[in-house]
């Protein structure tokens, strides 16, 4: 896998539907997760994202917001969000393609390479509802995990790897040469990667910032992911 970035193109609105709304951050919890309060259908499945504005903000960027929990009228969001209780949001989304465990998966890994791992906390009940086993292997600690999920550390990735039927990884998108080199070249487990990066336009405009090259094909991290086949 080659990751570079592609030479910024100009920029072009290209404006497709979408669903906009609005939400409130009702608490933050002791590991910066914040449980946000908004309408069902802004709510994104594991892996896909939301672009979020606090209102009366003058950051010309928005926040990709991604599920963590289920929680009442509204989710649990992963940390990494600058905002305090109480703040309003402007929403769009839910935006591009979030993770897909197969129906014939057994023995699911769960793998956040570089950071926390709770953009895939929600692929826990999917898999427990398959019947299958998890193993969340991460050097970030997570709270409050049901007790059916083994964890193991980063040094274990080799060993879950065999053992595994189906992998979901998240990565920022610098890292991506790191983790292609440990996992080698003569991998065939079947997975799915979440790409971070940043997304400025959200697709929008196009800008190409978020831009990725997988298998020699350029792709955009926030249309055509940001989970991608790995
Ligand atoms: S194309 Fe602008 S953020 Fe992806």
């Amino acid at each position: 896998m080659i990751i570079t970035r592609l030479p910024q193109p100009p920029l072009r609105v290209n404006i497709s539907p979408m669903k906009n709304g609005q939400a409130q951050v009702a608490e933050i919890f002791l590991d910066s997760r914040m449980r946000l309060v908004c309408p069902p259908e802004l709510i994104p499945a594991p892996g896909q994202y939301l672009l979020a504005h606090a209102s009366f903000s003058d950051d010309p960027l928005a926040d990709p917001v991604f599920f963590s929990d289920s929680a009442p009228e509204g989710f649990v969001a992963a940390p990494g969000l600058p905002w305090t209780p109480g703040t309003k949001l402007n929403l769009r989304g839910p935006l591009g393609h979030g993770f897909a465990i197969p129906a014939s998966a057994r023995k699911v890994a769960l793998i956040a390479f570089d950071d926390s791992p709770e953009r895939m906390r929600g692929l826990i009940p999917i898999a427990f509802k398959l019947g299958a086993e998890v193993v969340l292997v991460s050097d970030v600690a997570a709270q409050d995990l049901p007790e059916a999920v083994e964890v193991q550390p980063l040094q274990a990735l080799d060993e879950i790897i065999q053992w595994a039927d189906f992998a979901a990884f998240d990565v920022a998108r610098e890292n991506l040469p790191r983790l292609a080199k440990k996992l080698g070249t003569g991998n065939q487990l079947p997975a799915q990667i979440l790409i971070r990066a940043p997304m400025p336009c959200g697709a929008v405009a196009e800008c190409g910032v978020c831009a990725v090259n997988i298998h020699n094909e350029w792709k955009l991290i926030c249309k055509d992911g940001p989970v991608f086949e790995f």
